[in-house]
């Protein structure tokens, strides 16, 4: 099957050289923008893909909801499979995409988008066909683990941390969406897509890492904790699900402390199975690439989609998940947190509050931050 790809940056590169030595498959046409003139076999209009009748399939590794959402369904509405990497156009596009590719007998599979490396949404639409998944999440972002890992274990601060970050490819084209836990949210709107056929849209809660600071990770350390951001998904009742990302403390020992650099530690619990732990590389050249050219296989091997013809947008409610929380504010704002105890240090209060639901939580945050004040949390053990 001759591959065309869409994109030629950090994946599409990857794509392209594994596409040289992948049993089954052939490079074909490289779509780039006007200008960039060295990609082999390159083209500039998605029209030289679609027209091309020796193109089977097509991997999007451009990123960004436009102009990839245009094309994909072009690709697929020429009956050719879609696969992609790209979280923002499937937690946008993905009922659409797939309402297409069904109607034209083409593939969309998209498991590069949730975990790089790590084959988790694959495993989770085979689980959910004959298991109950009670919930899932982890460590779903590799920017933000590499980050939290280098302040943490280098003594490196949020700035240099973020340039390494950047600088290894790991980080989206704008790392805001990485630091914001927005990328990590879209990872798990498609996991609750691909378990539940619900893809959450509205009600969604994400904090990231863009407050934390040296020295509250020197705070974490002094007390055995070490800080990962993670996301959770599960369901909530009726139509709805629980879908959220925070920065959470865990204490040494938990496994989520020996994910380090930029790998995830994707996890999901069948009622049958019991919790089921996959941990890999999340992000970066190869191990993205790894996940498109193993969904162009599993296309091969006839398996054509991850998410089920009734998959719909759905509401999320966070109100039901309650737990602890570290809070760090001006100690002058300390009376607005429901506290358990508190601990004074210099201008700071460091807050470990009364069980609190998360969408509580986040609604404190956000009304403190609107009125101009800086703090950061993160859960108790989760
Ligand atoms: N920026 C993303 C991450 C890339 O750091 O996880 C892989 O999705």
């Amino acid at each position: 099957m001759k591959v065309a790809v869409l994109g030629f940056g950090t994946v599409g590169v990857g794509v392209y050289e594994m596409l040289q030595h992948a049993q089954g498959l052939e490079a074909g046409p490289v779509l780039v923008r006007p200008g960039k003139d060295d990609a082999p076999f390159k083209v500039t209009t998605i029209e030289q893909i679609v027209q091309d009748p020796s193109v089977g399939a097509v991997a999007e590794v451009m990123g960004g909801v436009e102009p990839a959402f245009s094309y994909g369904a072009a690709v697929l509405r020429a009956g050719k499979h879609f696969v992609t990497s790209n979280k923002a156009l499937v937690a946008a596009k993905g009922i659409e995409l797939n309402a297409i590719a069904r109607e034209h007998g083409a593939a969309f599979l998209f498991s590069a988008a949730c975990g790089g490396g790590v084959p988790f949404l694959h495993n989770l639409s085979i689980a959910r066909e004959s298991d109950e998944i009670l919930s899932m999440g982890g460590i779903l972002n590799g920017t933000t683990n590499y980050m939290l890992d280098a302040m943490q274990r280098l003594g490196l601060d949020y700035g240099d941390a973020l340039k390494d970050a950047q600088r290894l490819g790991y980080a989206e084209a704008d790392p805001r969406a990485d630091v914001s836990g927005l990328d990590a949210l879209r990872k798990i709107m498609l996991a609750c897509a691909v378990a539940y056929d619900a893809l959450p849209t509205e009600g969604l809660l994400n904090e990231g890492i863009e407050s934390v600071t040296a020295a509250d990770v020197a705070h974490f350390r002094s007390r055995g904790y070490t800080c990962r951001l993670l996301a959770k998904g599960s369901r909530a009742g009726g139509e709805k699900v629980s879908a959220y990302v925070e920065p959470v403390l865990l204490r040494d020992g938990a496994p989520e402390c020996a994910v380090l650099a930029n790998y995830n530690m994707a996890s999901y619990e069948g009622k049958c199975s019991g919790p089921i732990v996959l941990m890999g590389q999340g992000a970066g050249r190869y191990p993205t690439a790894s996940a498109v050219l193993r969904d162009l296989g599993c296309i091969l091997h006839g398996k054509h989609y991850m998410l089920q013809e009734n998959c719909r947008l759905a509401n999320a409610d966070n109100s039901r998940n309650e737990h602890a929380y570290y809070v760090r504010l001006p100690a002058e704002h300390a009376a607005e947190i429901p506290a358990e105890s508190a601990e004074l240090d210099g201008d700071v209060v460091r807050i470990i509050t009364k069980p609190v639901s998360v969408s509580q939580m986040h609604f404190m945050a956000e009304r403190l931050r609107a009125a101009g004040v800086e703090l950061f949390f993160a859960a108790i053990g989760g």
